[in-house]
């Protein structure tokens, strides 16, 4: 390997880079005021007490005791890298943004993470994990913020405070980090059972991922893609790793988490390094955008909801190459502020109602979690497209903005800043009709079947996937305190397969349930049943 020659945020500069935590000859303040000494503070005589006047002691002590920003509220334990995507031009059909025209290379830095642990939690326990990659475009940064696990956990933003707070540790004894066998986590996966495809996923193999460079990406909502000339393609985003899928069995992610809690990270990381850089194809399935936005009977706004492969095929637009590992990792990896509202024009969102929630939300934790409304502006986050804004000030700005006047049209300062066309930049919305009703707390029927997917995916399995799940499931459940959390769980997996169900019963030493605990399904796809025992995931 010779010498690295990325800059501090990547990219690649041609030129031996110093690996070294001070540059020049000799040791500043950060005023720039030269040191000659930085082991000893100023005191009254070599044995009296401390002086406040020494300027450096407390300079240096102050910046340590601010050292800590506030850990993601999610996603709090993450490793990261630089990369290139390169599109093939497949898209270009159904999307005008230009970084997915031919040949098009686009420099990306790319975030994974578990859920639901701190920032120094094991990186193999059972939990999603998020696959975060914003591509820094030509035409300003998108970002496309998803996880490993093709469904979510819950139907409608509003609830994501609740899911997590189920999911984190009990708020009186704060145990256990990151692991979903607890009481609170069960309580709400089974009251509110939309959840029930997404914790089987979980459970599955796919909860424990081999490594970071082995999983599959999705972008879980429908997205809408727009053309050149306006016309408009509801699409699902996959990223398909050409290591293939590969995850660890229980007992290994177990003792990984005790032997080296950094596995994952390490792994990237030394992968990289090495040159052996992971691979990531990216691909779509599209949907005619009607105004019913359904395919062949799957509500394409419900976000726990997959349409299967065999439907619609997965189509290859680019290649995402990891190819630099980040040098610093606060100033990169932490500090790096995702958010499914980075745009580019041709490409849009629609109206699933978790997706609608998540465009509030991540600016507004950002603003806390970075100090105010100036963190685009820090070197990670920074777009490579020319910025010509009217924000002005805040907390932590850099920018030196020049002119008195910040608004549009304006006299004084030679102008106005040039829009866009009509129909041209980002943000152009595709008209669509809004139903009669504008005030409603409720969801679609359609969002009601819960069961009929979890089902596919059950069927879909070897036996000894299906082992692996009901290993799970009584791994987990066991570890819950409440004996009638665990019974409607049973009621759950009764839902999913009476096999399944009775599994994991005898592994938890409980009667299966009653046969009416089984639901009828409110609203099965008819494409799904259809599919019958052998639809394969991959
Ligand atoms: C962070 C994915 C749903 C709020 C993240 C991250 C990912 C992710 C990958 C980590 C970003 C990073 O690496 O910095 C997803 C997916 C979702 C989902 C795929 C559903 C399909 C939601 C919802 C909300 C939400 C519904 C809130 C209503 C957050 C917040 C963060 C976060 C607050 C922390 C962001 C930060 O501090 O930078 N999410 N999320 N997420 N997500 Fe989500």
């Amino acid at each position: 390997r010779g010498p690295d020659t990325h800059s501090p945020t990547g990219q690649e500069t041609g030129v031996p880079q110093k690996k070294v935590a001070q540059d020049g000859a000799y040791l500043t303040t950060a005023q720039g005021a030269r040191l000659y000494d930085t082991d000893h503070s100023l005191k009254a005589g070599a044995r009296g007490p401390v002086l406040l006047q020494d300027h450096h002691l407390r300079e240096k002590i102050t910046h340590f005791d601010h050292e800590r920003i506030p850990e993601r509220v999610v996603h709090a334990r993450g490793a990261a890298a630089h990369g290139v995507f390169r599109a093939y031009g497949t898209a270009s059909t159904v999307s005008k943004a230009a970084f997915l025209a031919k040949g098009v290379e686009t420099p990306v830095f790319v975030r994974f993470s578990t859920v639901l642990g701190s920032r120094g939690s094991a990186d193999t326990v059972r939990d999603t994990r998020g696959f975060a990659t914003k591509f820094h475009t030509e035409e300003g940064v998108f970002d496309l913020v998803g996880n490993n696990i093709p469904v979510f956990f819950i139907q409608d933003a509003i609830k994501f405070p609740d899911v997590i707070h189920a999911g984190k540790p009990h708020p009186d004894r704060e145990i256990p980090q990151a692991q979903s066998a607890h009481d609170t986590f069960w309580d709400f996966v089974t009251l509110h059972t939309e959840a029930t495809h997404h914790t089987l996923w979980n459970m599955s193999d796919r909860g424990i991922p081999r490594s970071y460079r082995m999983m599959e990406g999705f972008g879980v909502h429908t997205f809408r893609l727009v053309d050149a000339e306006g016309g408009s393609t509801l699409v699902k985003f996959h990223w398909k790793p050409k290591l293939g899928v590969h995850s660890l069995v229980w007992e290994e992610a177990q003792i990984t988490a005790g032997v080296d809690p950094d596995f994952h990270r390490r792994d990237l990381a030394d992968a990289i390094e090495a040159g052996a850089f992971p691979q990531w194809e990216l691909g779509i399935q599209t949907f005619p955008d009607t105004p019913e936005q359904n395919f062949t009977g799957i509500d394409l706004l419900d976000p726990t909801k997959i349409v299967p492969e065999e439907l619609a095929p997965v189509q290859p637009i680019g290649l995402l190459t990891l190819n630099a590992n980040p040098s610093n990792y606060f100033a990169e990896t932490e500090q790096v502020a995702f958010h499914v509202g980075h745009l580019v024009p041709g490409i849009d969102v629609t109206n699933d109602p978790l997706l609608q929630g998540r465009l509030f939300s991540y600016l507004d934790t950002q603003l806390t979690r970075l100090g105010g409304p100036n963190f685009g502006q820090l070197p990670i986050n920074r777009t490579h497209a020319p910025v010509n804004d009217m924000l002005r000030d805040g907390m932590h700005q850099t920018a030196v903005h020049r002119g008195v006047a910040p608004y549009r049209p304006n006299s004084l300062d030679g102008g106005c800043p040039f829009l866009a066309g009509e129909h041209t930049g980002a943000f152009v919305e595709v008209p669509a009709e809004v139903a009669a009703s504008v005030k409603e707390r409720k969801a679609p029927t359609s969002f009601d079947d819960h069961y009929s997917q979890p089902r596919l995916f059950w069927l879909s399995l070897t036996p000894t996937e299906r082992e692996h799940i009901i290993a799970a499931y009584t791994f987990e459940l066991g570890k819950c305190y409440e004996q009638a959390i665990k019974e409607r769980a049973l009621v759950v997996l009764a839902n999913i397969d009476s096999e399944l169900c009775a599994q994991v019963a005898a592994g938890l030493g409980l009667p299966v349930p009653p046969g009416e605990a089984r639901l009828e399904d409110p609203a099965p796809s008819p494409a799904l049943s259809q599919l019958g025992q052998t639809w394969p995931l991959d």
